[in-house]
């Protein structure tokens, strides 16, 4: 073989950059990598069509929850929806204009980001998955741990957490908004005074409020076409409702099956990264913050520290709260990878393989409807056709896609799968044991 010329060494150079660029755009926990290794924010993703306020007339669309979802003191108008869109497209709301809203809520993937965790300002790396806004009005309360009750308070710690969008106060944001001649005028349009932080955060929640997406071949199945949706679809909505236990918590109630929010407006330790940390003295490091009740702090804690694990113990430092996380809603499901508060699982074969498992025998707080499922593969299968009929129109296409490509992935590679756990016995949970005394003494001080 004769040596390579220096033109073909640029060749070769060129074709690995893009081999490698290639690679890191297929796999996010890459691509985090490399926007971290930069220094950069992620792109901001531009309002579309998709972004567009949602019809109130879509099929399944809970007309009377919608309306109570709305607070009396900020009435949604289409004037001040579209302030809140502009804003939630804006960068000029972070420190150094580079992030939105949008950048890790990006409308073309369902609201999410498709990162395992979000990617901020300068690249910096959170410890959380992106949920989807589409739908966030129903919620019990915003965030994985429920720690902001309104979409009003949400929307204020982004901007000042310095790993999303960086503000050193909300003031900041406020003044860089007041400065742009447009918002002036939106601001007294809409609100009769100029921009302030109550209105800020008024608008970007009426915004979210506007995100309300139903209309899925489920929900043209449930009002009555029976040919909406797949025979193993259906089988999959049987077994989600029985076997598979999904309803213990996907559903406002145990007893009736609830097409509509799949969630049950509750917090659980489903056994998600408590492997990963030792939660115990995790929770006793945590103490000090949670009694201190400074929000900011705890926002950041559970953005930048390992005491994201401890979940809903950081709002309410019970016991049985730790490392328990909000149930999301499972619409539009398919769209919203990878999955978890940690996005830990990259398919919903993975999803299913964690439950089948019962997964977290060494987790004293696992909650007590997590045990072996004993589903076959098919049936494994059937419950996730059920769940990408939870596929809104406008991602039908994107979403077969995904799902295609989530198939691929688990053709090759079902990390979580363990049938000898699935079709077992349900282990013996180990009894809580966090004693704060007792976690620094047994410390190795010899
Ligand atoms: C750097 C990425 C990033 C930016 C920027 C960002 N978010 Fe988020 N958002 C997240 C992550 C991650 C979570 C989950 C955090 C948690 O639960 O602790 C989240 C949670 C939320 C939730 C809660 C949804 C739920 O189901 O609980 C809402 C609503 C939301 N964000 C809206 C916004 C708004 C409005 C803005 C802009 C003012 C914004 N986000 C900016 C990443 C981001
Ligand atoms: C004990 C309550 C419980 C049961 C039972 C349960 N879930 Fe969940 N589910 C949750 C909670 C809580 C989360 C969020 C946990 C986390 O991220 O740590 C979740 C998360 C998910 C997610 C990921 C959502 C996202 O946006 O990342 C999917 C998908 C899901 N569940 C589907 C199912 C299916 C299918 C079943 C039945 C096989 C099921 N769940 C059974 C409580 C439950």
């Amino acid at each position: 073989m004769r040596p390579a010329r220096p033109g073909e060494w640029r060749a070769f150079a060129l074709i690995a950059i893009a081999a490698a660029w290639l690679l890191g755009a297929a796999n996010p926990a890459t691509q985090a990598q490399a926007l971290q290794n930069s220094g950069k924010a992620p792109p901001i993703p531009q309002a579309g069509p998709l972004a567009q306020p949602k019809p109130l007339d879509q099929v399944g669309l809970p007309v009377e929850a919608t309306r109570a979802a709305t607070p009396a003191d900020n009435p949604q108008t289409p004037a001040k929806i579209a302030l809140g869109e502009k804003l939630f497209f804006d960068a000029r709301l972070s420190a150094d204009g580079t992030v939105a809203c949008a950048t890790c809520h990006d409308p073309a993937r369902a609201f999410t980001d498709g990162r395992p965790v979000s990617v901020g300002i300068r690249g910096r790396v959170g410890q959380r998955n992106s949920p989807t806004i589409l739908n966030a009005l129903y919620n019990v309360a915003q965030f994985w741990d429920g720690r902001a009750k309104t979409l009003e308070d949400q929307a204020e710690l982004p901007i000042v957490n310095p790993s999303e969008m960086g503000q050193p106060n909300l003031e900041a944001a406020v003044t860089a908004v007041a400065a742009i001649p447009e918002y002036q005028q939106a601001f007294k349009d809409v609100f009769g005074k100029p921009a302030n932080r109550t209105d800020l955060a008024r608008a970007i929640a009426s915004y979210e409020r506007s995100q309300v997406l139903f209309d899925s071949p489920f929900d043209h199945f449930m009002a009555g076409d029976k040919s909406a949706i797949s025979d193993a679809a259906k089988r999959g909505w049987q077994l989600f409702n029985s076997k598979a236990r999904c309803n213990k918590c996907h559903a406002l109630s145990e007893d009736t099956p609830d097409p509509t929010f799949f969630m049950d407006k509750d917090f659980h330790n489903i056994g998600i990264g408590i492997i990963r940390h030792n939660v115990n003295a995790l929770s006793c490091q945590a103490e000090p913050l949670v009694n201190s009740g400074d929000t900011k702090a705890i926002d950041q804690a559970a953005i930048e520290t390992d005491m994201s694990a401890l979940g809903r113990f950081l709002v309410t430092k019970k016991d049985p709260d730790i490392a328990s996380f909000k149930t999301p809603g499972l619409r539009n499901i398919v769209m919203t990878a990878p999955y978890f508060h940690d996005g830990s699982q990259a398919t919903l074969w993975d999803v299913m393989d964690h439950y089948n498992k019962g997964d977290g025998i060494r987790d004293p707080y696992l909650d007590t409807d997590i045990q072996p499922l004993a589903l076959s593969e098919s049936e494994i299968d059937d419950v996730i056709a059920f769940m990408a009929t939870l596929t809104s129109p406008e991602y039908a296409n994107q979403a077969a896609k995904e799902l295609a490509r989530q198939r691929r992935i688990a053709q090759t590679s079902r990390p979580q799968r363990d049938t000898a756990k699935a079709f077992g016995p349900k282990p013996v949970q180990p009894r809580p044991d966090r004693s704060c005394a007792a976690t620094q003494s047994s410390a190795p001080t010899k």
